[in-house]
């Protein structure tokens, strides 16, 4: 079943055309990869996704309903969630008030007007539900390996710990639709193959994953599915089989294997 899909989506800055006409479907369950040169289009891509961008023309479904144009907090609500290519915490709180911010979004009946620093204020100040939220939060930090963590601020977290945090805080919505921009960008091999292993756990949670990635053994190892751009079109989608052998994909990006 398709549970997202973009049909004709173009976003322009000015004369870059950065996306252009592309339909892209995401099917429920699944990993779905989303490559490309530097440039491609794969953020922008999301950001029109996630509602931090507004397409030029084309359309956003979502469980069949449009989402385009909607605000990115409200498609939070409607359970879609994602990390960034350049990661954003709260780098001063705790790591465990990052994935209670999480929850608290998620859970929280004021309007937030689409600010997350409007959640921690909010947070702040609701101390009754604090425990539960803390209860939670807890569960999803042993989740990631970060349980001895939970107290140090998250600027103090290694790199590799703090794109986990990350994903935790998302995870915390409790998104249907999980979207990772870069998720092993910076990470060392060991790191990698950790988060291999959580994407596939977080899969088996029965949430449907959607990343973005240059690390090909992690994309070609764990996606069911790959979507690939260059210059802002979709050029192929298929199995990662299918992706590796594509004369198309391999001159756009890929490259021949060297001997
Ligand atoms: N806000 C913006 N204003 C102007 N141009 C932009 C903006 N955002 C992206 N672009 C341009 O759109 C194109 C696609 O960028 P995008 O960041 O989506 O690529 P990407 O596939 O994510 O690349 P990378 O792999 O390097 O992250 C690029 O030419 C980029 O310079
Ligand atoms: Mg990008």
């Amino acid at each position: 079943m398709i549970v997202l899909e973009t049909k004709k989506l173009t976003r322009a800055y000015g004369g870059v055309v950065a996306v252009s006409e592309v339909d892209f479907q995401v099917k429920d369950g699944l990993i779905t990869g989303l490559i490309g040169p530097n440039g491609a289009g794969k953020t922008t891509l999301f950001n029109n996704m996630t509602g931090l961008d507004t397409p030029t023309s084309g359309q956003v479904f979502y469980n069949g309903e449009e989402i385009t144009n909607k605000s990115a907090h409200r498609i939070c609500r409607l359970g879609i969630a994602r990390t960034f290519q350049n990661i954003r915490l709260f780098k001063e709180l705790s790591v465990l008030e990052n994935v209670m911010v999480g929850l608290h979004f998620k859970t929280g009946k004021d309007p937030l007007k689409g600010r997350l620093k409007a959640a921690v204020d909010s947070y702040l100040h609701v101390r009754t539900e604090y425990d539960a939220t803390h209860e939670k939060a807890m569960k999803w930090l042993e989740f990631f390996g970060l349980s001895e963590f939970a107290d140090e601020l998250a600027r103090n977290l290694p790199y590799g710990h703090q794109r986990e945090l990350e994903i935790a805080r998302a995870l915390a919505t409790d998104p249907q639709i999980l979207f990772l921009d870069e998720p092993a960008a910076g990470m060392n091999p060991s790191e990698t193959e950790s988060l291999m292993n959580t994407i596939r756990r977080i899969r088996d949670l029965g949430v449907t994953v959607v990343l973005i990635e240059h690390d090909m053994k992690l994309v070609m190892n764990i996606c069911d599915t790959i979507t690939v751009l260059n210059y802002g079109r979709n050029i192929a989608q298929g199995t990662p089989e299918e992706i590796r052998n594509n004369e198309q994909v391999i001159e756009a990006y890929l490259g021949k294997e060297e001997e």
